[in-house]
């Protein structure tokens, strides 16, 4: 089983997401629009230290590993967003990512730079092939995905396109 670890970028660290970054988190993440396209709506302070808990806790199926991490400017250590690997155990493991970054430091290339360095981190650790579920009228979230190497396949999940890269 892979540990989450941290992983540092050039502008960028993501640390591993621990519960009681909910409180750091909630002022991040508290804007309807960060839900236009994935559904749902903030959640309130309690209910994320709950999410963040049961995260922090790990998957409770074996057939599953969890990795979140919260990302950090490393110029300031203030959290922007995060990212998160679900990793299902097979013969060839592979992992689903996403990526959220909060409104007022979108469009800097941030989403782009931390899953990049999710991806690779993914793939040095083994996994052979790095999917994402992209809504299709989520340019931000296509490039993000086109960014990271990785291409649309013809699988589809909820209305959203399945992107993947392999190793
Ligand atoms: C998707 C998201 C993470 C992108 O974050 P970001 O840090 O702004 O992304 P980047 O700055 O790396 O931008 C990636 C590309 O998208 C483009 N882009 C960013 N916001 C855009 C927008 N609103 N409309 C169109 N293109 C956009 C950027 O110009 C950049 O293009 P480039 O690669 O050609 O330079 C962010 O918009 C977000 O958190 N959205 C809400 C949550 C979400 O939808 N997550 C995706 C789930 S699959």
């Amino acid at each position: 089983m892979i540990a989450t670890a941290r992983i540092v970028t050039e502008r960028l660290a993501l640390d591993p997401l621990v519960a009681h970054d909910a409180d750091e988190m909630i002022r991040v993440l508290d804007d309807v629009r960060l839900h236009a396209f994935v559904g749902g709506r903030p959640l309130a302070l309690a209910e994320l230290r709950n999410r963040y808990a049961r995260l922090f806790a790990g998957a409770p199926d074996s057939a599953e590993i969890w990795h979140n991490w919260v990302v950090r400017k490393r110029a300031d250590g203030a959290a922007v967003g995060t990212v998160q690997a679900t990793i299902t155990v097979e013969t060839d493991p592979h992992a689903r990512v996403a990526w959220v970054i909060g409104v007022p430091w979108q469009r800097r290339g941030i989403a782009t730079e931390a899953a990049r360095a999710l991806v690779e981190w993914l793939i040095a650790n083994g996994i052979e092939r790095v999917e994402a579920c992209v809504h299709p009228d989520n340019l931000a979230s296509v490039r993000v995905a086109q960014g990271v190497g990785m291409q649309p396949t013809d699988q589809q999940v909820d209305g959203e396109i399945v992107w993947a890269r392999a190793r």
